[in-house]
């Protein structure tokens, strides 16, 4: 479990505890929250504990032994890449938060491990390098995120047969700032923007969401996950988060796949698959919900939906440095240091700088994602210069 004390970590566990017979979590990680770690191993004794800062080592070491559990200590993003491709584990949940995911996640797909991958942004960054280890190594990707977990349920586990699938339709919430127009949006909090109208989640995908940058970055996903073309992807506000996502058929059939929105569904999808468990959320009772309803995006005033599109189009490196500005950007809003319109300024102005290579390889995306937090961090302080 990579990022157990995080939002999908706490879902994961949930699910996982709810069978110990058939699951076991033997390895926990989180970055740096030791003290939240060491509660979840005392709850789930886990073989392995990995903080990934390694100052926080010895409070981990000590913690576990304080606490008598047999769990074993680890520090350092090498130590959580090698778990993640170790022995201990068959299933590894990619839940870590933004590229800092990357290692870990491939290191699963490079051991052939059955992936459950929340971690979207390693798929935007790599997606390309990401599924052709996933092909090479034998693993079983299984999508985390509601929206391609739908998709997957509705393609029944199978690739994307392009002549039998004609489009795959995303549902997007909307988030908090559903028909709201720029003049209210110059002035959004970090609060309101986390304030997500159906799902609890992290921080940094909430801003995502409110955004629209985390249907960007889905877009990308279903790129690389289904092989689909991005002009066969469409996006759809649908407000009550109850359909996921959508298939169109050849034939003009749409097949849908509805839950209520709590991300142990998914998760207990991905962990039985193909088989059924409980996953401790009942189905959505539709006849008290009584309208599902479906609007376009906003897509003048969302302007980060367009920008995905447009770092898909232009390929290689491009999602790389579309993934980084965004992190940079999003984490200067969330410290309340820009405004929430400069979100897409600033990722505007850094693909536009980019000089997009192909991504051949790991070491050509790591330095475009250097370069775009490097060319997104400057733009910030010329900014908070000129307001001085
Ligand atoms: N939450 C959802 O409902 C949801 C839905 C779909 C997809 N996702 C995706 O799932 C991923 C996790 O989202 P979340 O909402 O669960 O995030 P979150 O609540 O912020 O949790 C993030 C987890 O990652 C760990 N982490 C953060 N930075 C790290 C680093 N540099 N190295 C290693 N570990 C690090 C955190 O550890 P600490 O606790 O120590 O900081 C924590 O365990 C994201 O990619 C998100 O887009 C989430």
């Amino acid at each position: 479990m990579l990022g157990a004390t995080g939002s999908i970590g706490a879902s994961a566990l949930d699910v996982i505890a709810r069978h110990p017979e058939r699951f076991t979590a033997s390895v926990l990680s989180a970055n740096a929250r030791v003290e939240d770690l060491i509660a979840l191993c005392r709850r789930h004794r886990p073989a392995h504990a990995v903080i990934v800062q390694p100052e926080r080592y010895a409070d981990l070491r000590d913690g576990l032994a304080a606490a008598g559990l047999p769990t074993r200590a680890h520090a350092g993003p090498e130590a959580l890449a090698a778990l993640a491709a170790g022995p201990d584990c068959d299933t590894v949940i990619a839940a870590i938060v933004g590229a800092a995911g990357m290692a870990s996640t491939l290191a699963a797909a490079r051991a052939g491990k059955r992936l459950l991958l929340a971690n979207k942004e390693s798929v935007v960054l790599a997606g390309d390098l990401l599924m052709s280890a996933v092909r090479e190594h034998a693993a079983e990707l299984i999508p985390i995120d509601s929206e391609h977990n739908a998709i997957f349920q509705c393609l029944h586990g199978q690739a994307a047969d392009l002549g039998r699938v004609r489009r795959l339709i995303l549902t997007a919430s909307g988030g908090p700032f559903l028909n709201r127009g720029r003049a209210e949006l110059a002035h959004a909090t970090a609060a309101q923007a986390c304030n997500h109208p159906n799902w609890k989640m992290g921080r940094k995908i909430s801003v995502d969401s409110a955004t629209l940058m985390n249907k960007g970055l889905e877009v990308i996903e279903a790129h690389w996950l289904f092989g689909m073309p991005a002009e066969r992807i469409d996006v759809l506000v649908h407000p009550q988060s109850i359909v996921h996502s959508m298939v169109e058929h050849a034939d003009g059939s749409v097949l849908a796949q509805m839950g209520r929105p709590d991300m142990r569904t998914t998760l207990a999808c991905g962990l039985a698959w193909p088989e059924r468990v409980d996953s401790g959320v009942a189905a959505p009772d539709l006849g008290a919900i009584g309208a599902l309803s479906f609007q376009p995006p906003d897509r003048a005033t969302f302007a980060c939906l367009d920008l995905a599109y447009a770092a898909l189009a232009a390929g290689g490196t491009a999602g790389a440095t579309l993934n980084a500005a965004n992190e940079v950007a999003v984490a200067a809003f969330l410290e309340g240091r820009i405004g929430f319109l400069d979100i897409p300024a600033v990722i505007a102005d850094t693909l536009d700088a980019a000089d997009h290579q192909p991504a051949g390889d790991l070491d050509v995306l790591l330095a475009a994602d250097a370069a775009a937090r490097a060319h997104a961090a400057a733009r910030l302080s010329r900014q908070a210069g000129a307001m001085a």
